[in-house]
């Protein structure tokens, strides 16, 4: 059978006799003696129209049955469509009901505007929505379209683990993974619970992100990346974090800050141009319905040079603005999501690349400028988001990493072999991660992040 894209498109010709299968999303009887029905297959963002005359046999016993929400597979021929707004129609000359919807009063997914709030109470049937049938559409551009650019620029995909023993960001936000019954746990000579023994013997945790482990790939293969699920055990109840969410990280050999923040921003216009490019029927809908702007958002990024900025420069922008912020800022503190927001938005208008931050409000991992207290971090910070790519140049060199790790009062014992990349054969790198659905966030111009990543994992909701 065809899907529904397609056949819209025009990929097959008028008076061909078709079949199309996938669920009803309104029906209409006209006294005229026939069904107008709009069949939806997820293929794209508009239903296509299927005419069901009266003289089927089961019409009155089967398709005046089918509400909202019922599937059916339909065969007829297809026609250029009288109506506006639409290429082809299909007149059917037999109706296959599949799956009737039980008690259509209730059936959750009515054809009228719903909340997303409500609409996550029903994660299992929001799929059917126009709104997030479009956002999985362009999710999925995104994610097709990452691949590709590192295809393109030949970089290797490594699967790197997402149980590990290591804390990346040193943030100490990692769940435990354990493989003991809770109920028995062993315990210390202090009496307290004995997590050494966690994971078949060893302390384990859930990964916060795969940057240790591409780096041991990086050190070998010059240019790869990792695209994966990382977790984070905040407790932080916004529409920008989840606890469970996916992360893109390249990662570079033989490349500076500036070559990272350069990867960086051919990478976000890359991808957001794919998202122009394929998906705009889905953008007219979010641009209609949900963000006015999010469409100028998008050829602001993919036409505009990013801003390059440094720290130190962001704190004087943000000391001399004149506005009244929550948190106040001076140099060293890290800037607030309505820091960030202020400096893309207000004082620049575009994309910046934030770069070189106090080494104290940054990872162990990050290379330390020659000024002894700034490290080679940079964050992209995107009008209407905030902080979307965190990344830096890495340290290299073993003995300046080994005091950053003793600093920090990190066990340097589990970084042994992170270590060992600067004893054999150590080279500048660099790389970055972009949060996946951030930049689904901003493709989309939805509001929370938990409406752009099928089953949210966040505080107090793991449903589904
Ligand atoms: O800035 P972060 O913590 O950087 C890292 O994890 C580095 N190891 C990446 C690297 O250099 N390879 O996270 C990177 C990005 C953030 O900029 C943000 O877009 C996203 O991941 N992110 C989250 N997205 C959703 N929910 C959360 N709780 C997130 N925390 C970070
Ligand atoms: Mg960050």
């Amino acid at each position: 059978h065809w899907s529904i894209s397609d056949l819209l498109a025009g990929k097959v010709d008028a008076d061909t006799t078709v079949t199309v299968k996938g669920w009803v999303r309104t029906r209409k009887d006209s006294k005229a003696g026939f069904s107008f029905i709009n069949l939806h297959d997820g293929s794209c963002f508009d239903p296509i129209q299927i005419i069901a005359p009266a003289e089927l046999d089961n019409y009155n016993s089967e398709i005046l049955q089918a509400t909202t929400g019922a599937s059916m597979a339909v065969e007829g021929k297809l026609v250029a469509s009288q109506g506006k707004g639409q290429s082809f129609e299909v007149q059917a000359t037999a109706i296959e009901v599949l799956g009737l919807v039980d008690d259509p009063a209730s059936y959750p997914i009515q054809p009228k505007p719903h909340t997303m709030e409500f609409l996550r109470t029903v994660a299992h049937l929001r799929p059917r929505t126009n709104a997030i049938g479009a956002v999985t559409r362009v999710q999925n551009c995104l994610a097709q379209a990452i691949h590709r650019f590192m295809h393109e620029r030949q970089f290797y995909w490594i699967h790197t683990p997402l149980i590990t023993a290591s804390d990346c960001e040193g943030a100490g936000e990692m769940f435990r993974v354990s493989t003991l019954d809770q109920t028995h746990m062993p315990m210390t000579d202090k009496g307290e619970v004995d997590y050494s023994q966690d994971f078949f013997g060893k302390e384990a945790f859930l990964t916060v992100s795969g940057q240790l482990n591409v780096e041991t790939y990086v050190s070998a293969m010059s240019k790869v990346y990792t695209f994966g699920p990382t977790f984070r055990a905040e407790n932080s109840n916004t529409s920008r974090h989840l606890a469970e969410f996916w992360m893109v990280e390249p990662e570079i050999a033989f490349a500076d800050l500036a070559q990272n923040a350069d990867l960086a921003e051919d990478m976000l216009k890359y991808i957001f141009k794919a998202v122009l490019d394929e998906r705009g029927d889905d953008l007219a809908f979010f641009n209609q319905r949900i963000d006015k702007t999010v469409i100028e958002r998008l050829e602001g990024v993919v036409n505009s040079e990013f801003e390059r900025m440094d720290y130190t420069e962001a704190v004087k922008i943000l000391q001399n603005s004149g506005k009244k912020f929550e948190f106040p800022v001076e140099w060293g503190t890290d800037l607030q999501s309505e820091h960030e927001r202020y400096l893309a938005e207000e004082k620049v208008g575009k994309p910046i690349v934030l770069m070189n931050y106090p080494k104290d409000i940054k990872a162990f991992y990050m290379r330390m400028n020659d000024d002894g207290k700034t490290v080679a971090a940079m964050d992209v910070l995107a009008p209407g988001i905030g902080e979307i790519i965190g990344g830096s140049q890495r340290e290299e060199r073993l003995d300046i990493l080994d005091s950053r790790i003793d600093e920090m009062g990190l066990p340097k014992e589990n970084y042994w072999w992170y270590r060992d990349l600067r004893r054999y054969g150590t080279v500048p790198h660099s790389g970055f991660g972009l949060g996946f659905e951030r930049a689904v966030l901003y493709a989309t111009g939805m509001k929370n992040i938990r409406d752009v990543i099928p089953f949210p994992r966040a505080a107090g909701t793991a449903e589904f």
